[in-house]
Parts: structure tokens; C-alpha cells; sequence
């Protein structure tokens, strides 16, 4: 067992150590929820009054023209940053759900790709439920859900002949929401152009987590929130990436207002705008997009490779305890081992998981409350933020984690859930 000095010193040593002030902390309260909702950065009340009272209150409509209108751009700009990519090849607003909607029925349309979507056991469900729609919507559509025999990691060479059998579109999640299984994205890219496919990649769990680099990857699509490790606030608006080559190849289902090559001719007919501007539709979410910028900055300021560094150290950390200490006492490792298959959160599972959430969230007068998130049916996530997840927090997680389970207090809490776990 390691001990609480040692953690203390792993923080002394952390490059990353000064970043947690940059957000808002409670006391005495340990987040492992950013992979769900991200913490608000200290300057957002800040960011926000100033366009609520100067921009919104005071120069209302000019403000558009001041910066709004702006704002998007430098957003994909400092997106195209991290993700190595042009700024012309991202677009922000809308929710991940509409986005996909969006760009899965743009290729359905284009009619470059045979009519076969290829999904997995281990994406997100909003996902599926899109690919079901669009099923309703063009019968002819062939979906392919491809079901590993477990759900922590995904067979690749199961998924490479689907796709093999069944070229065309491809949604996958980089990093999975339940297991935190991590695909070999350049790989898997790779190996859909060869066979004429291509893969829509959701990003949402990936983006600030891990590294990802759009060009060296030869990725072509890919969707993501804003609000998890970007820590963008709850509803920010998603992004779109579509790589250059595929622009004047896919058209807009939506056509709206703000993807007309001249906005404000207020033509009545449509012409679509350049590059990948006409992939927005209607007026962008100002106040919400402004709250996403403190995020990106924090970081881009760190660096990816360095937030990757910490949270392999940590998630390590908490496997090993996993191992060593608490498979006895009924938890089970719900993630991939190998490190270069995992991204930033642990899952693990206890057949009383969802009281155990509840009597970590709880506390007492001398322990933290720890936050995690939970899903059913009896998993626990654990989600790293190195932006603001200490050492020393995690030393608490796991002797917690013992504690609830040696003293039986999580029988003080029953079995209703919450609508929001
Ligand atoms: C992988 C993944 N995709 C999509 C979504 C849903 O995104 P939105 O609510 O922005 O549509 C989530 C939400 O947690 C997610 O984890």
C-alpha cells in the first residue's frame, strides 16, 4: 500500500500541479466526474458577466459584428491547434446527437459510400438510436452492429472483416463512455480507405484526454462535446471536423441561414458557403460557446502530452489498487488493462455499486466527499482530470473505497436511483 506522504510528494512533483486553481473547487470535495461534466474554470462568471452586462446588455445587436460573430472561428482555430487540423476544417455549435444526425445522413446522401453502416456494443447510445433512425428513414440502409464477445475492449480483427464484408460508413467512439476501451484510430482510418469506407469518429470522451492528431491519423470525420474534459459547461456546443478533401463532396442537409455563402443578402435562394462553413445552420449559442474558450486555453496551456502523462500515472494507480487491494472486497476492473487501449477514466463494478456512490458522495466530518458517476447496471466510473485531480485525491478514492465496504456503511443508503447518475 502506498502511503498518503508518498502521494504527497507525487503531487509536489506534478508539472501540472498549479492548474487545479484555474478551477472552481469546492472544499473538501473530490470531482471524478469530468468525464461526464467537467469542472467550470475560475474565470467563467467573469467571461460571462462581461458579455451578459457589456456585450448582451449594453451593445446588444453590435456586438455581433464587435465579436460574436467571431467567436466560432477562434474557437475552431485553438481546436485546430490541439488536434492538429486547419481552423476551416472545424465547425462548433449544435449538440453531438444533431451533429452525427447530420453528418451520417450528409454521406448517406452523397451516395460515395455503399449503403452500409458499421456500429459497435461499446458506442454510445446515442449514437445507435441516430443509426436507428436513419435506418426508418432509408430502408435500403444496411446496419451492421457489430457484438464482441465482452464489453471492455473491441475484437479488431472482428471489426476489420465487418467492415471488409460490409464497407461504407463507420461510427465508432475513440474513446467508449462505459469501458474507456481506446481504438487504434490510424489503424482502423487505414484500414477503411483501403476498403473504400469511412469512419465517423465521436470524439467525446477522447478530446483533452488523450492526444489525438487529425492529420498524422488520417482521420476524415469526426464529432465530439465540449463539456467533458474540454470542461466547456453543461450544453456547450459540440464540433464537427470534416477534412478538407471531403468538403465540396458533402452537402449540408440542413441548409440554413448561417451556411449561405452571403448570410445577410438574405437571398432567397441557397448557396452554400466555403469550405466548411456550410456546415453551420442558424445563429450560434453565444453565451454558451464563450464558456468553452477558458477550457481550450487551460488545455492547450498544459499540453496534451502532459495531461496524457498524469492521468496514465493515476488511472494506473488506481488499477493497481484495484488489483492488489479491492478485487478482494468485490470490485472488479471494468476497463482495459493495457494503458495504450485506455483512456482517462477507470470503470469498475461492485455488485452495490450505486450505494457505494452514494456513500462516497456523502463524506463525513473527516473525509471528503468524493463525486464519481455511476451506470447501470452496477459500475462506478472514475473519471481523471490531471487538470485538477491531485495525488492526494486519489489516495483518499481507494482508502475510501475500503472503508465503505470494511465498515458496511453503504448499507445506510438504498437503492433508488436518481434521474441523473
Ligand atoms: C460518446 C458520447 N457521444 C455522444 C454523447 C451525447 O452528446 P450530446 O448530449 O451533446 O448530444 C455523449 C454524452 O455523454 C457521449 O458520451
Amino acid at each position: 500500500m502506498i502511503s498518503l506522504k508518498t502521494y504527497k510528494l507525487m503531487d509536489q512533483e506534478d508539472p501540472l500541479k498549479h492548474f487545479k486553481k484555474n478551477f472552481f473547487n469546492q472544499k473538501d470535495e473530490i470531482y471524478l466526474d469530468g468525464n461526464s461534466l467537467g469542472k467550470m474554470p475560475r474565470n467563467i462568471p467573469e467571461i460571462l458577466g462581461k458579455t451578459i452586462n457589456n456585450q448582451w446588455g449594453g451593445k446588444l445587436i453590435r456586438s455581433w459584428n464587435e465579436s460574436w460573430l467571431e467567436l466560432p472561428n477562434r474557437l475552431s482555430e485553438k481546436y485546430a491547434k490541439l488536434l492538429n487540423s486547419s481552423a476551416k476544417e472545424i465547425v462548433f455549435g449544435e449538440s453531438t446527437t444533431v451533429r452525427l444526425y447530420q453528418i451520417l445522413l450528409a454521406l448517406i446522401q452523397s451516395g460515395n459510400y455503399p449503403d452500409n453502416i458499421i456500429t459497435d456494443n461499446l458506442n454510445f447510445p446515442t449514437d445507435l438510436y441516430v443509426i436507428e433512425g436513419l435506418k426508418k428513414q432509408f430502408p435500403r440502409l444496411k446496419i451492421n452492429y457489430v457484438k464482441y464477445d465482452n464489453e471492455i475492449e473491441a475484437d479488431i480483427d472482428l471489426l476489420k472483416e465487418n467492415i471488409k464484408k460490409n464497407p461504407g460508413i463507420i461510427c465508432l467512439s475513440l474513446v467508449t463512455y462505459k469501458s474507456c476501451y481506446y481504438y487504434p484510430m490510424k489503424v482502423l482510418n487505414q484500414y477503411a480507405i483501403k476498403h473504400k469506407s469511412i469512419i465517423v469518429w465521436d470524439l467525446s470522451h477522447g478530446v483533452g484526454s488523450v492526444p489525438i492528431d487529425f492529420k498524422e491519423s488520417e482521420t476524415k470525420i469526426a464529432v465530439g462535446c465540449t463539456y467533458k474534459y474540454m470542461n466547456g459547461g453543461p450544453g456547450s456546443p459540440s464540433f464537427l471536423y470534416i477534412e478538407n478533401g471531403l468538403h465540396s463532396l458533402l452537402e449540408n442537409p440542413i441548409q440554413g441561414w448561417f451556411g449561405h455563402k452571403n448570410p445577410f443578402d438574405f437571398n432567397p435562394q441557397y448557396k452554400a458557403a466555403e469550405n466548411l462553413n456550410h456546415f453551420k445552420n442558424g445563429t450560434p449559442p453565444i453565451l454558451s460557446m464563450q464558456a468553452v474558450e477558458s477550457g481550450i486555453d487551460l488545455t492547450l496551456k498544459a499540453g496534451i502530452l502532459n495531461i496524457r502523462n498524469k492521468s496514465i500515472k493515476q488511472s494506473e494507480i488506481i488499477i493497481m489498487a484495484i488489483k492488489d487491494q479491492l478485487s478482494s472486497l468485490g470490485f472488479k476492473l471494468q476497463s482495459p488493462e493495457n494503458i495504450s487501449r485506455r483512456g482517462s477514466h477507470i470503470s469498475i463494478s461492485h455488485p452495490n455499486a450505486w450505494q457505494i456512490c452514494q456513500a462516497l458522495q456523502r463524506g463525513s466530518k473527516t473525509t471528503p466527499k468524493i463525486i464519481p458517476d455511476f451506470r447501470p447496471p452496477n459500475f462506478i466510473r472514475l473519471g481523471i482530470n490531471p487538470l485538477y485531480i491531485s495525488f492526494e485525491d486519489l489516495w483518499w478514492v481507494i482508502n475510501q473505497l475500503h472503508y465503505i465496504i470494511e465498515s458496511k456503511s453503504y448499507f445506510n443508503f438504498n437503492q433508488d436511483k436518481s434521474k441523473v447518475t
